[in-house]
């Protein structure tokens, strides 16, 4: 084999006061509540693509909140979120963020982003979606996260002390390792100096001392083969924290949204069809015009996600169909198109009018409720670190997320790291004894198809024994497979130069890996996670620690 090693003298070494890693919902809250709080802190914003590539940008339905409290009020919308996450759910985090969730989206609100208001009465127009007793989703269109993206955007660029980093690839954790102490999952104390940082236009290494960093990178749906996750929900922050021996949970409950657009063709990522769309009144039926939900639930298309999506699966198996349909025949033609444009633009583009033929819909991969521990205030296991948004498990989602509190966990989390590093953050020094990168350079691989087929052989292997049915047999064989595919993927990583594709990669197996072994350990079915070894759920709550 060819190595092409080849040597980097430059010094690369910068410093920032926060590191937040991420610039969806969740990073550009904490930068923005973080500088109005503290104009003389450095912040550092990095995307591993440009700024407004994130998972947020793709939200369509919208955000909850209680906000017309002539119909709504906490406890609905507490009840309604335990419900869903099927009794996972810390009920101390779910209280605390439904109540602080108003205080956020009017923070959304005031600083720039539009949501659709009522012609008639000039009140923000609510949406329900599944698992919601009230109509409390505000959005714009079904392009919600779009216009959040937008207004946080031009929101983090009137404060000076926030840099924003695109084309920046976070590598590594900085910790007591890297200073040649052997960390392990019981030392304690472990802290976070920063990060390894690749810039993808020069390929070189920076070393990024801060004196707190924030993840903030999102999800992990690339797992899958379908996923309605942009490519770069590659997990990469989970990874991370695990490789750094920090505490990450409840990996099992990957979220599958049951109505993504059916796509033969494969396309990366999946069209997502919004359970707005269903909230407006669109029914599931199969292929030959039958509602089947009346089967499963009694809220029959608006049950939670984790019912229909299973309930879609199960009807795809006895029935030997590729796909169900959304049938939005009936509903009133002006008015879909004023709220779904996107979408009906999108239908007509692959030649399907939603008004006139049924949406052909199968279930994809969405969402991620596990992942990093925090507590009330994003710190992580990690000292000096903190974590926010979809790569961590805050207690709020439990067994299974109820739709649209996911945009109003990030901003609640943003605000509160923001706060909580502010008040911490000048106890706090820079770590300078952390060396730089060793010396290697990073280059392009040469044999880029050994990457691009192990990610396809994770995908596959994800997708055929870790989706929405389970069974011991099928976990032991996912586990058997990915070791063979760590083995080689740490072998490649060790004897060639690095690439971000090669991070990617190793980011997706450890993640497909503890998504795995998660599921193996729990010994029930609850909420996303059912296996038919054990189809009931236990009386005892358990959380699967990693
Ligand atoms: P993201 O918005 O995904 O941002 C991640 C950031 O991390 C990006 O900037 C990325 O570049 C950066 N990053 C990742 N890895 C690295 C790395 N190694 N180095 C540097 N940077 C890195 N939720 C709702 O509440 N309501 C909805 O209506 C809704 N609709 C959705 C529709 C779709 C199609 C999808 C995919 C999701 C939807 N969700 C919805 C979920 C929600 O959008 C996400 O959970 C949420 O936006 C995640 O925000 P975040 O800030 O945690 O991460
Ligand atoms: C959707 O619009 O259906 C997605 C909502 C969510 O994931 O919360």
């Amino acid at each position: 084999m060819v190595l092409c090693l080849y040597f980097k003298s430059i010094v690369l070494v910068h410093k920032s006061d926060v590191l937040i890693l991420g610039s969806g919902i969740a990073g550009l809250t904490t930068a923005i509540q973080l500088a109005k709080l503290r104009s003389d802190i450095s912040i550092t914003v990095v995307s591993k693509t440009n700024i407004e590539e994130t998972n947020t940008k793709y939200a369509q339905g919208g955000i909850s909140a209680v906000w017309n409290h002539e119909i709504d009020d906490f406890e609905k919308h507490i009840a309604d979120t335990l419900d869903a996450g099927d009794d996972l759910c810390d009920p101390k985090i779910v209280k605390l963020v439904v109540e602080e969730g108003p205080k956020r989206v009017q923070e959304l609100i005031d600083w720039g982003t539009n949501f659709d208001k009522n012609n008639a009465k000039n009140n923000y127009d609510l949406a329900r979606e599944g698992g919601h007793t009230e109509a409390r989703i505000l959005h714009y269109r079904d392009l919600t996260g779009a216009e959040i993206e937008r207004a946080l955007i031009e929101k983090v660029a009137q404060f000076s002390n926030v840099k924003i980093l695109e084309h920046y690839y976070a590598i590594d954790l900085l910790t007591q390792h890297h200073l040649g102490y052997n960390v392990t999952r019981i030392t304690p104390d472990i802290e976070c100096y920063g990060a390894y940082l690749l810039d993808l236009k020069s390929l070189d290494v920076e070393t990024h001392l801060a004196r707190i960093t924030v993840i903030a990178t999102g999800g992990a749906g690339q797992i899958y083969r379908s996923t309605t996750n942009p490519v770069i929900a590659t997990g990469d922050g989970i990874a991370m924290m695990y490789r750094a021996k920090g505490v990450v949970e409840n990996m099992e409950f990957v979220q599958f949204h049951p109505t993504s657009l059916y796509n033969p063709a494969g396309d990366n990522p999946s069209f997502l069809i919004s359970e707005a769309v269903r909230g407006f009144g669109a029914v599931l039926k199969s292929k030959d015009g039958n509602e089947f939900m009346q089967k499963y639930d009694d809220r029959q298309s608006l049950a939670p996600r984790d019912i229909v999506a299973r309930a879609i699966d199960s009807e795809l198996k006895a029935r030997g169909d590729e796909f169900v349909c959304l049938d939005c025949r009936h509903l009133d033609k002006e008015e879909f198109i004023k709220h779904f444009p996107t979408i009906y633009n999108k239908c007509k583009s692959v030649g399907i009018d939603p008004l006139e033929q049924m949406i052909p819909v199968v279930p994809a991969c969405h969402y991620l409720c596990g992942g990093i521990q925090v507590d009330e205030n994003g710190k992580t296991s990690i000292d000096r670190l903190y974590a926010g948004g979809e790569c961590t498990s805050t207690g709020l989602h439990g067994a299974n997320r109820l739709a649209s509190n996911s945009l109003l966990e990030g901003a609640v989390y943003g605000h509160r790291i923001a706060t909580d590093i502010s008040n911490h953050i000048d106890q706090i020094n820079y770590n300078t004894q952390i060396p730089e990168w060793n010396a290697f350079g990073t280059t392009e691989p040469k044999e880029m198809v050994l990457i691009t087929q192990s990610i396809k052989e994770l995908k596959d292997i994800m997708s055929y024994y870790v989706g929405i049915v389970r069974s011991n047999v099928r976990l032991k064989r996912a586990l058997d497979r990915m070791h063979l595919l760590y083995s080689e993927t740490e072998e490649l990583y060790n004897l060639t130069v690095l690439s971000p594709q090669l991070c990617e990669l190793r980011n997706l197996i450890t993640i497909g890996y503890l998504v795995t072994r998660s599921a193996s350990m729990r010994k029930e079915s609850r909420g996303l996670h059912f296996t038919t070894d054990y189809p009931d759920k236990h009386s005892f709550k358990q959380n699967t620690l990693l």
